[in-house]
């Protein structure tokens, strides 16, 4: 018998990995999707003992190892997710921007999750960004990457409104909530073959139905 088609994810992570948590919780093993393989560059990075619980393949990457040569870090991570098959790189909460030396190895393979409606508040720390402006809405964008800082096209996003937030507390457990909903809910879609970028626009991202259907 053969196997059923399966897409290979891997996820990046640099901290807690509640979003791969997430992930393996409600799509490793089923619905067409399976994660291959858990990368980091910070070796106190609870999503490693995460994936190890879920029997999932992980590997080191801190910038120390290649004498703080970023393209040679990207390039070994590169191969070592090439080795296993990898379709989609998810960065569930990755601190570290990748260049070309990763990112033209997987051309529009690669997603982000991002804690705020880009294009307001990219970069670090975005919820505290947010709250220092004074906004009212929050939210979480889902994006596909580019070499800029959170800057390539937009596969989903979800807003919260919290007028009355002040403080970090008020927002996260609003946004993390949405997260946890958006992330496997967008890896489902990429394991569908249900996510597109338009061919006449190279910003619209065309999702579930749409990316299927010829565009207009
Ligand atoms: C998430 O909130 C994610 O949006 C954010 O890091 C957190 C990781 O949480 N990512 C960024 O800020 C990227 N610029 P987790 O480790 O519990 O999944």
């Amino acid at each position: 018998m053969t196997d059923p088609v399966v897409l290979k994810v891997a996820v990046l992570a640099s901290g807690t990995g509640t979003n791969l948590q997430a992930l393996i919780d409600q799509v490793h093993g089923r619905d067409g999707v399976r994660i291959v393989a858990v990368g980091s560059d910070k070796p106190e990075a609870l999503a490693l003992e995460r994936a190890q619980a879920a029997g999932i393949e992980t590997a080191l990457f801190p910038v120390s190892d290649f004498n703080g040569n970023r393209a040679a870090r990207d390039g070994a991570m590169a191969d070592w997710l090439r080795a296993r098959g990898v379709q989609l790189v998810v960065l569930a909460g990755y601190m570290q921007i990748l260049g070309p030396a990763f990112l033209d190895r997987f051309a529009d393979q690669v997603i982000n999750l991002h804690p705020a409606l880009l294009p307001a508040f990219p970069g670090l720390d975005a919820v505290n960004q947010a709250l220092a402006y004074g906004a009212k809405v929050f939210g979480v964008t889902v994006h596909f990457v580019d070499e800029g800082v959170d800057s390539g096209p937009v596969i989903m996003q979800r807003a919260v409104e919290l007028p009355d937030a002040r403080v970090l507390d008020d927002v996260l457990p609003h946004v993390h909530a949405l997260e946890h909903q958006m992330l496997p809910e967008v890896v489902r879609l990429f394991a569908r073959g249900a996510v597109r970028i338009a061919s006449t626009h190279p910003r619209r991202v065309l999702v579930g139905p749409l990316a299927v259907l010829p565009e207009r």
